[in-house]
């Protein structure tokens, strides 16, 4: 097959995922989002959503403290891996949960939520899952997520005559405009905040790109990828690579607690 260019159309390429790259260059998504599972304080037996579960890692750390847990995420290759731990988890999309109304005591969310660029539709299924009283508990990118990362990918693409804008994937909400994303679907923030959290990565940033900048990197013709990676790459090493020779991603985490009214 020739050179391919898997998008011209106007918005994002979806992302795929490959269940194998994904346990080997994004494993720290699961490991870095423990603190969730503390900021959660699941009951036993409660019943939780886990919304974009992905692979299931941390999915599965929810059922092992005692939940009753249940994940969804669009990628049908991360559900079946999901399922091979032996979780309860089905592909759906999150602005349209299969799900009566009042399911859960509680929904989680870990590094799933920046994917989601149309926050009402997701926020308001999550209220209507909800049971009353129940919370939303979810860690994503915040506003200056992945600068650095989106800054070197820009002027890389740039110097090919591609402008990024309709490649863009990803929402990064401030702190302002998601807890008043929040509240307009009727939750009740507990706890926001949003910090810096430089995220190391098994490897340099080529793995990191392949993984989750499909829609960025599509833009080129194949043929022209590793050329355009090595760009970037080449770009980023000032500022991510650190004094040790691993590198940090830029990240940036929003991480939030809310809960639904109690009647
Ligand atoms: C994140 O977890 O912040 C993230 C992961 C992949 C792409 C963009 C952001």
């Amino acid at each position: 097959m020739g050179d391919s260019v898997d998008s011209l159309g106007d918005g994002p390429v979806a992302q795929h995922w490959n269940p194998e790259r994904y346990q080997r260059e994004a494993g720290f998504v699961a490991e870095l989002g423990r603190p969730l599972l503390t900021l959660l304080a699941a009951q036993t037996g409660a019943r939780v959503l886990d919304l974009g579960c992905g692979d299931g890692r941390l999915t599965l750390e929810v059922a092992a403290g005692g939940a009753q847990v249940t994940g969804v995420d669009l990628s049908p290759d991360l559900v079946a891996t999901a399922r091979g731990r032996g979780l309860d988890v089905q592909v759906a999309d999150a602005a349209a949960l299969p799900y009566p109304d009042a399911s859960f005591d509680a929904v989680l969310s870990n590094a799933a939520l920046h994917w989601m660029t149309a926050p009402e539709p997701v926020l308001g299924e999550v209220a209507r899952v909800l049971k009353p009283g129940g919370r939303f508990v979810g860690e994503m990118g915040g506003a200056g997520n992945v600068a650095a990362i989106v800054g070197a990918i820009t002027n890389a693409l740039a110097q090919r005559g591609i402008e990024v804008t309709r490649a863009y994937p990803w929402y990064f909400p401030t702190l302002a405009q998601y807890r008043a994303q929040l509240e307009a679907a009727g939750f009740t923030v507990d706890t926001i905040e949003r910090f810096a959290r430089p995220t190391d990565l098994p490897a340099d940033i080529t793995g990191w790109l392949a993984t989750f900048a499909e829609s960025f990197l599509s833009l080129v013709p194949a043929s022209q990828r590793d050329q355009l990676v090595g760009d970037i790459r080449d770009a980023l090493e000032p500022s991510l690579k650190q004094a040790d020779g691993r590198w940090a991603a830029d990240y940036v985490r929003l991480r939030f607690s809310a809960h639904k009214a109690a009647t």
